[in-house]
C-alpha cells in the first residue's frame, strides 16, 4: 500500500510508457462496504464481512458506528466483525470525505434515542445534506440545520418518528438508502418511490431479515417499501465483491494504451452498476467479462479483460446516468482518447459530488490540450492528441485525480496532480496496482 500522508499534499506525475499487462484484483466495493459496516453495526449478533474496502471513507464509517456505540474490530487484511448494538445516547460522529457514509447513517440513527452531531472534512462540508433531513423531519425527527443545508448538523432522532411514502426528486441510491434505514424502526411502512438507482441496501437487508418489496412502476419509477418493526436486523456474513467504479480506472487505462491486455478479478456486475462497460463497449472497446459468477451476498461478478482498441466517440445514454454516476470523469478520459466527439448529458448531479466534477474533469482535459465543451448539466468530449503538462487541481477529489493519472499514460508530457492523498479514500492500492501492470507514475 502506497504510504501518503493525508496531511500533507501530495503531487504526483504519470507519463506515457509501454504497454499494460498482467492482473490486478479490485478493491472491495466502496458502497457495499458502507453498508456492510452500518448494518452490521445495527444487527442482533456478529455480522462477519469479507474482502471489505480499507479505504479512508470506510475507516471513517468504521469510526463514526464504534461511536454510536457497536464493536467493530478488524480479524485480518479486509476482515471485519461488528457486533450490533442498540444506538442511545448521544455521540459526535465525523465522516471525513463519505458522502455515503454520512448520508446513510443519518437514516440509519433516525429511529434511535440518540442525538448525533455529524461533521467531516471541507469536501463533505460543502455538499448539500438536504436531500436527506428532508425527508426525515417529515418522519419526525429534528434537524439544527445551521448552515444552510450543509455540515454540520444535529440530527435529534427518536423512537417514535413515523413511516413516510416519499418520492425522490432525483435518481439517488444515498436519499432512497436514507429513508429506507430511517424507516426499519418508523411506525408502520415506508415507501420511497424513486428513479432508478443502485440497490446494495434492499439486497444487503434482504439477506439479514428484513423484507424489502421492489415494484416497477409503470410510469418507469420504482416503488421500494418495507414496514417498520422492533425486530432487529439479524447478523450474518457479508462477502464484499470487487469495485466498478474503481475497476474502470485500470480498464480505461488498457484500453487506451497501446499494446495493453489487462485483467481485473471479480468486479460486481450489478446492472445499477456496470452502464460504464456498456459504454465503452459502445465506443468500440474491447471489454470481456470473464468467468462470470455469483458471490456470498447476491452479488454477480466476474474477471473483466480489457485490450487495447480503437475508440470511437459516442452519445452517452442519459437515461443510465445513475448507473455510471461515478464513473463519467474517467468515461471522460477515454472519450479524450477516441476518434470523434463523445457528448455526456443529463448529469447535473455531478456538479454535487466530492468536487464539481463537470468543471475538474473540463478543466484537467482542458489544461491538457484535450477539446471539451462544458454545459450546465453536460459535457462533450472531442478525441486527439493529449498533450499533457499542465498539473491538474483535484479538489480534494480522488476520481478527479485517478482520472487525471490514468490521462498522463497517453499524454506527450506526462499530467501532474496537486495532491494524490484522497486517492486512498477508495482506492488504497491504487499506484501498487497501477506500477504492476507497468504504468509509470512518479511520487
Ligand atoms: C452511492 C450513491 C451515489 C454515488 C456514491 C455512492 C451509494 O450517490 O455517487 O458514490 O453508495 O449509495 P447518489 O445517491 O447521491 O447519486
Amino acid at each position: 500500500m502506497q504510504e501518503i500522508s493525508a496531511s500533507r499534499p501530495k503531487p504526483v506525475t504519470s507519463y506515457s510508457a509501454g504497454p499494460l499487462s498482467g492482473r490486478i484484483g479490485a478493491p472491495g466495493d466502496k458502497s457495499i462496504s458502507h453498508r456492510a459496516i452500518m448494518l452490521g453495526g445495527m444487527a442482533d449478533g456478529v455480522t462477519t464481512v469479507s474482502g471489505l474496502l480499507e479505504g479512508a471513507d470506510i475507516l471513517s464509517t468504521v469510526d463514526a458506528v464504534r461511536r454510536l456505540g457497536s464493536k467493530v474490530t478488524r480479524t485480518g487484511e479486509g476482515s471485519w466483525q461488528v457486533e450490533g448494538a442498540v444506538w442511545k445516547g448521544s455521540a459526535a460522529v465525523d465522516c471525513g470525505n463519505a458522502g455515503t457514509g454520512v448520508r446513510l447513517l443519518m437514516g440509519a440513527v433516525a429511529g434511535y434515542d440518540i442525538e448525533v452531531e455529524f461533521t467531516g472534512d471541507e469536501s463533505l462540508r460543502s455538499r448539500p445534506m438536504r436531500r436527506i433531513t428532508d425527508p426525515l423531519s417529515l418522519m419526525g425527527v429534528e434537524v439544527t440545520d445551521e448552515n444552510d443545508g450543509r455540515l454540520p448538523m444535529t440530527i435529534r432522532a427518536s423512537a417514535d418518528i413515523d413511516g413516510i411514502t416519499y418520492e425522490t426528486p432525483k435518481a439517488s441510491a444515498q436519499i432512497k438508502s436514507a429513508v429506507l434505514l430511517a424507516g426499519l424502526r418508523a411506525k408502520g411502512r415506508t415507501c420511497v418511490i424513486e428513479k432508478p438507482s443502485r440497490d446494495h441496501t434492499e439486497r444487503m437487508l434482504n439477506a439479514m431479515g428484513r423484507t424489502v418489496v421492489t415494484e416497477e412502476r409503470e410510469d418507469g419509477r420504482r416503488n421500494v417499501y418495507l414496514d417498520g418493526s422492533s425486530d432487529r436486523l439479524r447478523a450474518t456474513h457479508i462477502d464484499v465483491p470487487g469495485d466498478p467504479s474503481s475497476a474502470a480506472f485500470a480498464v480505461v487505462a488498457a484500453l487506451i494504451t497501446p499494446g495493453s491486455d489487462v485483467v481485473v478479478d471479480g468486479v460486481m456486475l450489478n446492472p445499477r452498476r456496470d452502464a460504464v462497460y456498456d459504454a465503452l463497449r459502445a465506443m468500440g472497446g474491447d471489454v470481456v467479462f470473464e468467468n462470470e459468477r455469483v458471490v456470498g451476498g447476491g452479488e454477480r461478478v466476474a474477471d473483466i479483460r480489457a485490450r487495447h482498441s480503437k475508440l470511437t466517440g459516442i452519445t452517452v445514454d442519459p437515461s443510465r446516468a445513475a448507473d455510471m454516476i461515478d464513473e463519467y470523469p474517467i468515461l471522460a478520459v477515454a472519450a479524450a482518447c477516441a476518434s470523434g466527439t463523445t457528448h455526456m448529458n443529463g448529469i447535473h448531479e455531478l456538479r454535487v459530488k466530492e468536487s464539481d466534477r463537470i468543471s475538474a474533469t473540463a478543466a484537467l482535459l482542458t489544461e491538457n490540450g484535450v477539446t471539451v465543451e462544458e454545459r450546465e448539466d453536460g459535457l462533450s468530449v472531442t478525441g486527439g492528441p493529449v498533450a499533457g503538462g499542465a498539473t491538474v487541481r483535484t479538489y480534494h477529489d480522488h476520481r478527479i485525480a485517478m482520472s487525471a493519472l490514468v490521462l498522463g499514460l497517453v499524454s506527450d508530457r506526462g499530467v501532474s496532480i496537486d495532491d494524490a492523498s484522497m486517492i486512498a479514500t477508495s482506492y488504497p492500492d491504487f499506484f501498487e496496482h497501477m506500477s504492476a501492470l507497468g504504468a509509470k507514475v512518479d511520487t
